[in-house]
């Protein structure tokens, strides 16, 4: 046990999905995977090890914001072993030709700020995905029929961020679309030496400005993320 999680040594697989909300954590480890236990349910952030085409595998809360992906992150890897960590969450996009439930893997995270800032001080680190984990995520995805885009992407410290012209300078940049944890992952993954991946679907439109997923379109694209995570951690 740990001070965040409660699963028991063992209880938590090798690979490990991220998603923000513990209530989709329990919906994807009750839908994808095979013989679902409950390892966590420390503060309500739940969490299931169960198997997919007989590997295990568990779905663990993050919360939402890197200070909260943070701590399961680095108690997954530090205590429980965890080796391939993969977010799956939603995003806003920042370009035009995105569109609403498109799927965007993060290859690289932009940020301002995170955790991890008294450590790497004013050195400007570029956190990035495991290829091999972002190459596979790019088959899997087009073995689908689901849009799909591979780029940087931005992780905001703030949803409601008042700073006049910064969206501006993202999509300016060619920065994809914002969320709000993988940079955070992208470096405690270099840091430890374990495999980290990003696969968002587009929830809201920063642009376009778009009517932002119902929660049932929402549920229909988390559903094609999981798939997409779990056939590349295990390709
Ligand atoms: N996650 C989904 N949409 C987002 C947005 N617009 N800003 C930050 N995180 C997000």
């Amino acid at each position: 046990m740990t001070i965040h999680i409660g699963a028991k040594p063992g209880d938590i697989a090798e690979t490990v999905l991220m998603p923000g909300d513990p209530l989709r954590a329990k919906w994807a480890a009750e839908t994808f995977l095979d013989a679902p236990e409950l390892v966590n349910e420390v503060r309500g952030m739940l969490g299931f090890t169960g198997t997919w085409r007989g590997n295990r595998v568990t779905i663990q809360g993050s919360g939402m914001g890197m200070p909260s992906l943070s701590i399961y992150a680095n108690e997954l890897i530090r205590e429980y072993g965890a080796k391939t960590l993969i977010r799956v969450g939603s995003c806003g996009a920042m370009q035009e030709k995105i569109a609403l439930r498109d799927v965007v893997l993060a290859m690289t995270a932009t940020s301002i700020s995170t955790p991890s800032v008294g450590i790497l001080r004013d050195l400007n680190f570029a956190p990035a995905a495991d290829y091999g984990l972002l190459a596979a995520a790019h088959a899997a995805a087009a073995r689908r029929d689901v849009a799909t885009h591979v780029g940087g992407i931005y992780s905001a410290d703030v949803f409601y961020d008042e700073r006049p012209d910064l969206n501006e300078q993202m999509t300016r940049h060619g920065v994809l679309a914002v969320e709000m944890e993988a940079a955070e992952l992208y470096i405690l993954a270099a840091r430890y030496g374990v495999r980290a991946l990003a696969v968002l679907t587009v929830s809201d439109h920063l642009v376009t400005e778009a009517p932002p997923l119902t929660s049932q379109e929402r549920e229909q694209s988390f559903g094609d993320m999981i798939e997409i995570a779990l056939e590349a951690a295990f390709a």
